[in-house]
């Protein structure tokens, strides 16, 4: 559905100036301050931040404060706030800024995007609100208002979806940039809500809202679940004879399709195991070294990886594509997955 989105600005801002909370972060310019709600408000309900807000503030005034208190002491403000990495990181953050000789957080949002704990959502918060940069601030708030304007069915855990509404909503942010920040949260908060119906007889935007239209709202937004990864356990045998290494090319459809590999068990043996295994296969051994254990972990699998290292006798029976070190580093692709036993060879 194609809407004229730049229809929002004016009745969103309207509605925004009557309805909006009185809210103790909206006092203030100083982005220190935005910086420190923003950052507690990621994973914090609003009337819990708004005590936590005050007496970090009241301890921590300024981002040279912030870079000389302890951590202990930091860690102590926030205690009850949770997701403690969140203080860590503002900690680091300060002291990065500090050490360079900055006086405030940057104005510009792909350095912020860089700084400890700053993603791309802190990052265009605080520079819309702080900075008047046109950075819209992609949230869950925001996202469902606008998965239900446009009834757009597609996963909002999806970075292409975030980043098409963030470019939407660039190319219509009137100057007042902090408004309109501000009302889109507020909008997600007080009216398209999450939980049950959304209020949407006083919502300024329900004459431009394709699932008010339709009375779709409660199916938006779409939230695929992520689906438990399943758990590979696998057995990597590296087998060398005559200074060459064997390898098997994977089937050219499914997991890793085309790529080289080396010959493996779906299950992690130990080393009297595998000894009895290569006794059946009659591959017999002239030695052989147990690897490190490796993880690799793919979308929707986890591999679980034990390797061995065999200097075969005599030439194991089944067919293998035989090839030199050198060769396997420049001329076959093995899975990144693999890796790992493929780097230890040449040590
Ligand atoms: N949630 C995240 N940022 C917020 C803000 N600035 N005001 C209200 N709620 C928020």
């Amino acid at each position: 559905m194609n809407i004229d989105l730049e229809q929002i600005v004016k009745p969103l801002l309207k509605w925004f100036q009557k309805e909006k909370r009185d809210l103790p972060w909206r006092k203030t310019n100083d982005s220190y301050r935005i910086w420190i709600s923003e950052i507690m408000l990621q994973q914090t309900r609003v009337e819990a931040v708004k005590e936590y807000y005050k007496r970090f503030l009241d301890e921590l005034p300024t981002l040279k404060e912030l870079a000389m208190v302890e951590e202990d002491q930091l860690l102590k403000l926030w205690q009850g706030l949770g997701y403690y990495s969140r203080a860590r990181n503002l900690h680091k953050c300060a002291k990065i800024l500090i050490e360079q000789g900055k006086t405030e957080l940057p104005r510009d949002y792909e350095k912020l995007k860089k700084l400890p704990g700053i993603g791309p959502y802190a990052a265009a918060s605080i520079g819309s609100i702080a900075y008047q940069l046109k950075t819209p601030a992609i949230d869950g708030n925001v996202l469902r208002v606008m998965t239900r304007i446009h009834e757009d069915s597609r996963d909002i855990m999806k970075q292409k979806v975030r980043e098409e509404y963030f470019l939407k909503l660039s190319k219509i942010m009137p100057n007042n940039t902090r408004d309109f920040t501000e009302s889109l949260m507020e909008l997600g908060a007080l009216i398209c809500l999450p939980n049950g119906f959304p209020l949407c007889q006083s919502c300024p935007l329900s004459f431009i809202c394709q699932s008010y239209k339709n009375q779709t709202m409660l199916q938006y937004p779409v939230k695929k679940k992520i689906e438990k990864r399943k758990r590979e356990e696998k057995t990597i045998l590296i087998l060398e004879y005559k200074d060459k290494i064997a390898i098997q090319k994977r089937p050219d459809n499914g997991l890793l399709a085309s790529l080289y590999e080396f010959e493996s068990i779906n299950e992690k043996l130990s080393l009297e195991e595998l000894k009895k295994y290569l006794n059946q296969k009659k591959i017999k051994i002239m030695n052989i070294k147990q690897l490190k254990e490796a993880k690799h972990i793919f979308s929707h699998l986890e591999w679980h990886m034990v390797g061995y290292h065999i200097i075969c006798k005599i030439l194991p029976e089944k067919e293998y594509l035989w090839v030199t070190k050198e060769e396997l580093e420049t001329k076959y692709s093995l899975p990144t997955a693999i890796m790992i036993y493929a780097k230890d060879l040449k040590k």
